[in-house]
């Protein structure tokens, strides 16, 4: 039985991906900030919309640039190839990278560290726009990245 939840998981996860484009090949109130978020996406992906969602119940202005292909604009904020998911936000001079928790991105603004941007990469179920109905979440982390490449584990989520 728990093969088989894992395969439905496995088999979940790539439909999501599928309908987002493959992250691997491819006037805020909030909290910390005035400005706005922009966040780039494909126009299919339905996860993106629901983490703008997300972060707009959370006071952040967002403005959304879909674009047909991502990837350029992953490779234009420097977001290394294993940091990547669906979208890519800019706010405050920072590139937020995937379904990331609006206690990550408020930390980030606060303690504004050297570097390019945080990421969730891929696409963990259960990060924020990512919850399905009776389906576990994974446990994921959020990874600063600089533009060097490096890579630190930022916060971990372990339900
Ligand atoms: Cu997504
Ligand atoms: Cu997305």
């Amino acid at each position: 039985m728990r093969h088989i939840k894992l395969i439905m998981i496995g088999l979940l996860a790539g439909l999501l991906l599928a309908a987002c484009g493959t992250p691997a090949a491819e006037q805020a109130t909030g909290a910390g900030t005035t400005q706005v978020m922009t966040v780039y996406k494909s126009p299919t992906c339905g996860c993106c919309t629901d983490w703008v969602s997300y972060v707009e119940e959370h006071g952040y202005t967002v403005t959304v640039e879909e674009v047909p292909n991502i990837a350029p604009i992953k490779a234009e904020h420097k977001v290394p190839t294993s940091m990547q998911s669906c979208h890519t936000a800019i706010l405050d001079g920072y590139v937020i990278e995937g379904h990331v928790p609006v206690a990550d991105i408020e930390r980030l603004l606060a303690e504004r560290p050297d570097v390019v941007g945080i990421a969730v990469p891929g696409m963990p179920l259960g990060s924020p726009g990512m919850e399905v109905d009776g389906v576990d979440p994974q446990p994921f982390d959020v990874v600063t990245f600089d533009a060097a490449g490096t890579t630190e584990v930022f916060s971990s989520y372990h339900q």
